[in-house]
């Protein structure tokens, strides 16, 4: 199966599903209450489910245009699906295929949409014209099948879906509703066949409450996303976003490999360098290093304050955030001409590539990774200001930007140490052993 992206949140395999949030609101006001709640959540992406307009007899080009602009300015960092759904297809919009054409085309349009939800039913979509249409203004495309009456077999599941992958889809959807256990097996079975089999990534559900287990371990079938409210659920069986979160990183936790032992020989008197999300104890494990072994502790936050004679809030709000990123790059900079330190960097710091080549000039970078939960108990306590969670101070918020980083995080590490249950004296042991500066 290959990976794809929308919006640059990537779908594909050996990856934990993507979380998609959907606004069912039928006014403008009743969408800004929306968005704001999908804010605080992990979700990835966020589906505007236009057809909660019709349902208000409030759809039109206008409104959807408007609708979407205020999505995008609530929720500035997350990727947009835009769904029409019909009412054969267990939505609310009833609309004819010129007018379906229509809408698609003001979303698409609006410049506000990174993907649009197809119904593979409709004549226009079936014969190719909507999602080339689609594909010619960089708009990806999610062709769909929804059965809330009953649960075809796995084996009718699989041909339709490789029909709708030929069709040029980005991605390919079916949600259907169990009457039996057995059906809710028979989409898992399709799932794992597809898995195998097809190229193009895949969403497959098993509705309502008997096939909830579908939406938590679909993913370990081969299905990319899941649908998770926050606010009021779109479909039966839904789960709220931060409760699938939580069993979703419980589940991939459980089945990633144990923490490697590893060695590296520190480079003459190379630099131990501590990355990783804020609240991971990068300063206090750096200040136990440097305790139990001969290393001097650098604490790029600070000096960033001292040069500049502002604190960082204070440069955030007053010069923004790249003159801080830049202010950090120099110091990375000046910092790999030195030898002997243990650099605690900021959280974001191991975002800029160039950040990273640098600090592995001379220096071997170590990765400390937490829960959202934990992370969110530590910054609790602290009363260090930090702008990236400024008015965010909650677990939903905490695992989204998580999860925005952790591409660049584990790329740039050369060792992961995984710090929920370990003290900063604990974390320095592991780090100290693993450099083979102490005995195991
Ligand atoms: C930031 C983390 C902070 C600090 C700044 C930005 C980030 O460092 O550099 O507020 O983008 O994650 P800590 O990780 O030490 O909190």
């Amino acid at each position: 199966m290959k990976t794809i992206e929308i919006g640059g949140v990537k779908l594909g395999p050996d990856r934990m599903p993507v979380i998609c949030a959907p606004i069912t609101a039928g006014s403008i006001v009743e969408i800004m209450h929306h968005a704001e709640k999908i804010a605080d959540s992990p979700a990835d992406i966020v589906e505007f489910r236009a057809d909660w307009l019709d349902d208000t007899g409030f759809l039109n080009s206008n409104t959807v245009d408007a609708a979407l602009r205020t999505i995008r300015n609530i929720l500035p960092g997350r990727p947009v699906l835009f769904t029409l759904r019909t009412m054969k297809e267990g939505g609310k919009a009833d609309v004819r295929d010129d007018e379906y054409v229509e809408i698609a085309e003001a979303a698409a349009d609006s410049g506000y949409i990174d993907a649009i939800d197809l119904e593979f039913s409709r004549e226009c979509v079936s014969s190719g014209l909507l999602p080339s249409l689609m594909r010619s203004k960089d708009i990806r495309t999610v062709l769909s099948f929804h059965d809330f009456t009953r649960t075809p077999s796995a084996d009718e599941i699989i041909a339709h879906m490789n029909e709708m992958a030929s069709c040029g889809a980005d991605v390919i959807k079916t949600a259907v509703m169990p009457q039996s256990d057995s059906d809710l097996l028979s989409v898992l079975t399709a799932s794992e066949q597809l898995k195998r089999t097809c190229e193009t990534p895949f969403i497959l559900i098993s509705m309502s409450g008997q096939g909830v287990l579908s939406r938590v371990c679909g993913g370990q079938f081969g299905s990319v996303l899941t649908f998770a409210s926050a606010g009021r659920t779109s479909a039966p069986g839904q789960l709220d976003a931060d409760t699938t979160d939580m069993m979703l990183r419980a589940l991939y936790r459980a089945s990633r490999p144990p923490q490697k032992k590893f060695k590296m020989e520190l480079t003459g008197r190379g630099n131990i360098v501590l990355g990783g999300f804020m609240g991971t104890g990068k300063s206090s494990s750096a200040e136990k290093i440097a305790l139990y072994a001969d290393f001097k502790p650098v604490e790029m936050d600070q000096i960033i304050e001292e040069k500049a004679g502002m604190t960082i809030p204070e440069i955030f709000s007053e010069l923004g955030e790249k003159a801080f990123r830049d202010m950090e790059t120099k110091l990375c900079r000046e910092l790999s001409e030195e030898s002997g330190l243990v650099i605690s960097t900021g959280g974001g710091t191991l975002l800029r590539q160039e950040n990273v080549d640098a600090l592995k000039k001379n220096g071997v970078v170590f990765l400390l990774e937490a829960e959202p939960e934990t992370v969110l108990a530590r910054l609790e306590k602290s009363s260090v200001k930090r702008p990236k969670l400024e008015g965010h101070m909650n677990r939903g918020y905490i695992s989204w930007l998580m999860k925005q980083r952790y591409d660049a995080y584990t790329s740039a590490a050369d060792a992961v140490i995984y710090v929920d249950d370990l003290t900063p004296g604990g974390t320095a042991v592991r780090i100290l052993s693993a450099a083979g500066l102490i005995p195991d």
